[in-house]
């Protein structure tokens, strides 16, 4: 199968990523839990992602002038909430996959009731590292509506994806966006948010950071759209060509894919030209982002 032209992920994404799962491993290991949950939920993240969300969340600090420290409990949340999503969506239920991040998902090693069980943990969990007392009561509620919020997008959108019930006034084009700014979207703004809130950012940077999120929020989901088109399952960690025969709404299955990569261009300048404001501090998201536009896993 074509692999799509790729860049090396950035140098410093791969070290952010080690910085991340090392605080993520952490976490789980203070865990006062029965050990086949506790192994459970570990292995739901523990298991080689690409740390996309909390590197964006410290890269977003970073950009307002703060710490990776002062962001790090609100990336972790993310994450959480981020591989309890992946859990779900693997189930039987709703996308039926074998396959996660190379390794069998986790209801084909533990059973279904411990997929969905270490999944439903990963929730509370996130939402306790937002009261950490790093945070200000503001940044605590402030973190906690933007993460609650995009939580339920994202579930709303799995929805949309899964089930339907789209309002009947959209066209097809804008059906199609709305899942994917729900169902993807909408915790990728929230990771580059919860980066701005930790850095107590004044409101002009916030928004640029929250126009930036919204772009490659909607990118991601677009290139996921494509590579599991073009992807192998080897080099992707997941089984690809399965949605169009799942009937799943998707960019190229909709404008094609031609039509699919100049959308990918287009949201990946956005996402740049919203940075603009920030300056040379924004430099990191800047290659960032160009990655994700180019990514193939
Ligand atoms: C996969 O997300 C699910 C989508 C929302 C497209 P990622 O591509 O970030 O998956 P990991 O965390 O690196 O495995
Ligand atoms: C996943 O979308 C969105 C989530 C909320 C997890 P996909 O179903 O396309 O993600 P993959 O391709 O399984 O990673
Ligand atoms: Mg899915
Ligand atoms: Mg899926
Ligand atoms: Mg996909």
């Amino acid at each position: 199968m074509t692999q799509l032209s790729s860049p090396n992920p950035p140098l410093k994404l791969i070290e952010l990523a080690k910085n991340i799962e090392s605080e993520l491993h952490s976490r789980l290991t203070a865990l006062a839990l029965p050990d086949n949950l506790k192994e459970s939920a570990t292995y739901a993240v523990m298991n080689g992602g690409k740390r996309v969300r909390p590197a964006l969340t410290l890269l977003c600090c970073e950009a307002i002038g703060g710490t990776f420290e002062d962001a790090m409990p609100a990336a972790i949340a993310v994450e959480f909430i981020h591989c309890f999503s992946l859990v779900h969506d693997d189930l039987p239920a709703i996308d039926n996959d074998d396959l996660r991040r190379g390794k069998p998902t986790l209801h084909i090693k533990s059973g279904e009731a411990m997929a969905l069980l270490a999944g439903d943990l990963l929730l509370p969990l996130a939402f306790s590292q937002l009261t950490n007392e790093q945070f200000n009561a503001d940044q605590q509620a402030r973190l906690t509506k933007v993460l609650a919020s995009a939580t339920s997008n994202m579930v709303i959108g799995q929805v949309y994806d899964t089930l339907g019930g789209l309002p009947d006034h959209l066209t097809p084009m804008q059906q199609l966006e709305e899942i994917h700014r729900n169902k993807t979207g909408a915790l990728i703004q929230c990771a580059c948010e919860m980066g701005a809130i930790c850095a107590s950012a004044p409101e002009r940077a916030f928004d640029a950071i929250s126009s930036f999120g919204s772009a490659i929020g909607l990118m991601f989901q677009i290139v996921d759209d494509l590579i599991d088109l073009h992807g192998s399952p080897e080099h992707v960690g997941k089984a690809t060509g399965k949605d169009a025969g799942a009937g799943k709404t998707t960019y190229p299955g909709i404008i094609g894919v031609e039509e699919s990569k100049k959308a990918v261009k287009e949201l990946q300048k956005q996402a740049e030209s919203a940075l603009s404001v920030l300056g040379s501090d924004a430099e990191t998201l800047v290659s960032f982002n160009l990655w994700m536009a180019h990514r193939t896993r």
